[in-house]
């Protein structure tokens, strides 16, 4: 009797610690808690976004919006910017402001969601 009392104890024990592990160390982040890191979004800015939205985002007549005063960004979580800027904003989608096409991921294909991520949180840092 006594025996099975302590078996059961480990077991339950077991089953606590591997409960424990499985939601912290190596799991992977919550699509809504990730953010990007900033320094590496202005590499990856300046290597692509900013032919058409300038160096400080203000945006290139006839080429990219103004960032830093868009309404659009700010009411828009950093997972929505992603996915918006993965697929881009044609001149004919009716949600386009300017007629001129954003293209998806800025024309660069190469960018990947982490890489977007850190663009966002760089897009961030230069909102008024
Ligand atoms: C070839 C030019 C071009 C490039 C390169 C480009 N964009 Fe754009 N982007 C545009 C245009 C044009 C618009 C405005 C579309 C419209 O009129 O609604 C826009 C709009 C946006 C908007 C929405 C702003 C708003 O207020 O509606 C975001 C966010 C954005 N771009 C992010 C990016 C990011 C991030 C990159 C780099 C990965 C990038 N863009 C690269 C042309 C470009």
């Amino acid at each position: 009797m006594k025996l099975r009392m302590v078996l059961l104890f480990c077991v339950i024990a077991l089953g606590l610690t591997i409960a424990a592990c499985g939601g912290g160390a190596g799991g992977a982040q919550p699509a809504g808690d990730r953010k990007g890191d900033a320094t590496k979004g202005k590499t990856k800015f300046d290597g692509t976004c900013v032919s058409c939205h300038g160096p400080d985002a203000k945006g290139l007549p006839g080429l990219g919006k103004d960032m830093t005063t868009s309404a659009f960004i700010k009411g828009q979580t950093d997972q929505q910017l992603v996915d918006f800027v993965k697929k881009g904003r044609t001149a004919n989608d009716p949600a386009n402001t300017t007629k001129v096409d954003m293209p998806a991921k800025g024309g660069n294909p190469a960018l990947t969601d982490s890489d977007l991520f850190d663009v966002i949180a760089y897009v961030r840092t230069l909102m008024k």
